[in-house]
């Protein structure tokens, strides 16, 4: 999703930011340095400090994406998945010049070198997922105002339409993947996309707005083969367009 600053920031900085502002930062992903009280001076980080990525928080209880996504799917997905692919990323950074780099900085480092397929896959799924989560809230779904609801229908001529690309791009991406409200900068239009495994816009030099994940295990549980009505209930009932507001304001 979106440019990451060089900075990183220490867990009290992350436990002390206001909700709001969590999101963003959390959102935008980094390494924290767990157990240090202040932030790391400003430049590269010291070799001896391992790089201990934190699982975001999850912005509202497991229960209450319910009915559309049901506790007991929320808690697998981000109490299992979600958290293997952080643990995974911690492995893979620790004690190497990785460890520190913000998420936006690796996954640009990696995309598209085989050689660096495993950590782009576990980086990638974490900033992947973080976004989702953030892509939710529960009552939600209706439709945007103000400027993402002014773009929408100068992008894609309504909003609706918009609605039934991003559905038909999630419900027809072959096998496990992402679908994606995106912001191409070359040409300043939002655009809809499907990204297979771990891929996502970032790697692809565009700017995230939000996402519906189509791996099995975000449905599979509450809808089975239903694919569609999950992404129907995301749409319903899920969406958080504040959240893609505030990606699409964002600077840069
Ligand atoms: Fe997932």
């Amino acid at each position: 999703m979106p440019t990451a600053p060089r900075s990183t920031l220490s867990r009290r900085q992350l436990l002390t930011a206001g909700a709001a502002a969590f999101a963003t930062v959390a959102a935008r992903g980094r390494l924290a340095h767990a157990g240090k009280a202040k932030a790391p001076p400003p430049g590269p980080s010291p070799s001896s400090l391992a790089g201990t990525l934190e699982q975001m928080k999850l912005p509202y209880p497991e229960s209450a994406l319910a009915p559309g996504i049901s506790a007991n799917v929320v808690s697998f997905h981000y109490g299992k998945h979600h958290k293997t692919y952080v643990d995974k990323t911690n492995d893979l950074v620790k004690g190497t010049p990785n460890a520190g780099k913000t998420l936006d900085e690796l996954i640009r480092a990696t995309a598209g070198k085989p050689d660096q397929q495993g950590l782009f896959n576990a980086v990638a799924q974490v900033w992947n997922h973080d976004l989702y989560w953030r892509s939710m809230k529960p009552k939600g779904g209706g439709t945007p105002s103000g400027e993402l609801g002014k773009k929408i229908a100068a992008d894609f001529g309504s909003f609706d339409a918009m609605v039934k690309e991003l559905s038909t791009a999630a419900t027809g991406q072959f096998g496990s993947g992402w679908a994606w409200l995106a912001l191409d900068p070359a040409d300043g239009k939002l655009k809809v996309m499907k990204t297979g495994n771990a891929d996502n816009p970032l790697a692809a030099g565009k700017r995230a707005l939000l996402t519906i994940d189509v791996w099995e295990h975000a449905y599979y549980l509450d809808y089975q083969n239903r694919r569609a009505d999950y992404v129907k209930a995301f749409f319903d009932s899920l969406a958080n367009w504040d959240f893609a507001a505030e990606n699409l304001a964002r600077k840069a």
